[in-house]
């Protein structure tokens, strides 16, 4: 496969840079094989509607259904490896903070790839498929094993019924996590927003917020979305194809010295 052109601008940007703060979605994970939020509905799974089986009411209403459709996702993670995109952020945080940069990734997805490719810390906006937790009183463990053998999950300690550890529309984001991403939202020169669409909040945002602090903002996704237009650079893409060659232009084109980069950003 080609490699996209990665503009010379975008290039300066990111070796110029002291802080750049990575939003990752769903798109990011496609080349691992695991469907995009909105396309994840397949086969058995056709006649629900996403939005309306990732919530509270849901649960309340089917516990079964919602249970054993997420427990099919995290089977379906499991069985999967991070692919290139995940490990070109690796690599491109670790040449930012060689060069005296700091990079922040801010991830809307629940599948953990990025961390099994490597990367340190990242802001889970949405949680985690992996952990699960008892609604009724709140036992939680990392569930890393085969399928449940029932649908709800029942916990032990109480009997009451389990559910996955991600956040649900109408529920709070983690506070920490929010709060980390939007501080470094506001605090970046260089905001990456990589393989969403852009309609979720508070996430979608969080670019916003990033520009009207004076950031410059690339968008990597094969699609446009609502962020294309107003973003500095759109590369239309998969997030595998131009990380890779991203991380590959910064290398090859020579890393400004540290002291170049204190000039320019003075
Ligand atoms: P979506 O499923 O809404 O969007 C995935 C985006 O990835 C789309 O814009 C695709 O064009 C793009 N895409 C597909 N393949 C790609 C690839 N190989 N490389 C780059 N981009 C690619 O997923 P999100 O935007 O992550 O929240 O959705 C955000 C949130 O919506 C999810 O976390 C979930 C859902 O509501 C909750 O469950 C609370």
């Amino acid at each position: 496969m080609s490699l996209p052109e990665i503009p010379e601008a975008l290039i300066h940007a990111v070796t110029c840079a002291k802080r750049i703060a990575i939003l990752t979605g769903a798109g990011v994970s496609a080349e691992s094989g695991i469907p995009t939020f909105r396309d994840a509905l397949t086969g058995l799974w056709e006649q629900y509607d996403p939005a309306e089986l990732a919530t509270p009411e849901a649960f309340a209403r089917q516990p079964d259904v919602v249970t054993e459709w997420y427990d099919h996702r995290r089977q379906m993670v499991l069985n999967c490896e991070p692919n290139d995109g995940h490990r070109a952020i690796v690599a491109l945080t670790d040449l930012i903070e060689e060069n005296g940069g700091a990079v922040t990734l801010i991830t809307q997805n629940v599948d953990r790839l990025h961390q099994r490719a490597g990367s340190r810390i990242v802001y889970e906006l949405h949680g985690c498929l992996l952990n699960w937790r008892c609604s009724n009183c709140g036992e939680q463990a990392v569930e890393n094993g085969p399928a449940f053998e029932t649908y709800p999950p029942i916990c032990v300690a109480c009997g009451g019924h389990r559910r996955p550890g991600v956040v649900w529309f109408g529920e709070m984001l983690p506070s920490d996590a929010l709060a980390g991403a939007v501080a470094a939202a506001e605090q970046c020169d260089l905001f990456m927003s990589i393989g969403t669409s852009g309609l979720v909040e508070p996430a979608a945002s969080l670019a916003r917020l990033a520009s009207a602090a004076n950031a410059q903002v690339v968008e990597i996704n094969p699609e446009p979305t609502p962020l294309t237009r107003e973003a500095t650079w759109s590369i239309a893409a998969s997030a595998g194809v131009a990380l890779s060659a991203l991380v590959e232009a910064v290398r090859s084109d020579g890393w400004a010295s540290p002291g170049e980069v204190d000039k320019l950003t003075g």
